[in-house]
């Protein structure tokens, strides 16, 4: 995701604008586990998502992935014994879901759905779910993440868990980044309000960026916040692959000092993504 956005950014996300996101992802999901979607750096945050995710879902729960991409976490929680029903806006990235599922023998623990997060109104029963987790800025194609809460707080028992890894505004490396190249659209990108059109394989993600606590306004009223800590604060970004590459020692220590300090006020703030664990209210 690269090209700098046109200023002021709209609002809100038209129905024109989730179909490019859709025709976005569809255009990538054929080699979206290859270093695009899933280079090392980003085998690294989904580890972290993992070890968050085994630390709140009760062994055999019954799962909702929102935006499960080519299913790399969807076939994860079904082969540590969870169900999973694996949803994404992109029909081919659900393709990818099934695919990977029957390859890997566990079709009847992972059902994958063409169902974007704003459309669960879609996806029948009341209090069916034991947790729902959405991995790597899914939520940030989002328009109305109030009426998808509503649809979440429907769906999950009560007491069942959030756990999502959302793409944050502030984010030190990225800014260092950008300020080093001197591009400065680019480095604006993170503080528009609204959606703002992100390049990506020639077409366009329409993004909301959000800090943590401006994510969870959205979620207050059905779910209570349990926990938010920064993702690749200390670590470098996906995108920055230098430190990994050429000090592969630093790189391990920067991770360390991400899973020991970024839930520390102020830096949990920060960071390319935010993890955050809500729990729904009774
Ligand atoms: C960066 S990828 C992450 C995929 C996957 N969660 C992972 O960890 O590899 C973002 C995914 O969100 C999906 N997506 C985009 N907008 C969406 C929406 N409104 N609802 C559900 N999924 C969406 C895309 O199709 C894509 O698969």
């Amino acid at each position: 995701m690269s090209s700098p956005p046109s200023f002021p950014p709209p609002a809100v996300c038209t129905p024109a604008q989730l179909l490019a996101t859709r025709d976005a992802f569809d255009s990538v999901a054929a080699d979206y586990d290859g270093p695009r979607g899933n280079n090392a750096l980003i085998q690294e945050m989904r580890r972290e998502m993992w070890r968050w995710m085994d630390l709140t879902f009760a062994p055999g729960s019954r799962l909702l992935d929102l935006g499960c991409g080519t299913g790399l976490d969807a076939v994860r929680m079904a082969r540590v014994g969870h169900r999973v029903i694996a949803t994404d806006w992109s029909d081919q990235m659900v393709r990818r879901t099934t695919e990977r599922a029957a390859q890997e023998q566990l079709t009847p623990r992972v059902a994958a759905l063409v169902a974007g997060a704003h459309e669960l109104h879609r996806l029948e029963g009341e209090r069916t779910y034991d947790g729902a987790y959405s991995n790597l800025g899914p939520l940030n194609c989002v328009p109305d993440l109030e009426a998808m809460s509503r649809e979440l707080f429907r769906l999950l028992k009560p007491g069942g868990s959030l756990v999502f890894t959302v793409i944050g505004r502030v984010c030190p490396w990225e800014i260092a980044h950008y300020l080093g190249r001197r591009k400065w659209a680019r480095l604006r990108i993170r503080y528009a309000r609204g959606f703002v059109p992100v390049g990506m394989n020639n077409h366009t993600v329409w993004t909301h960026y959000y800090a943590p606590r401006e994510f969870y306004r959205a979620f207050k009223h059905d779910f209570a916040l349990t926990h938010f800590r920064g993702l690749c604060l200390f670590a470098p970004p996906p995108y920055i692959s230098w430190v990994h590459d050429r000090h592969p020692r630093w790189h391990e220590r920067l991770w360390r000092l991400d899973r020991a300090l970024a839930a520390w006020p102020v830096f949990r703030g920060l960071g390319d993504h935010f993890l955050i664990v809500m729990r729904r209210r009774r």
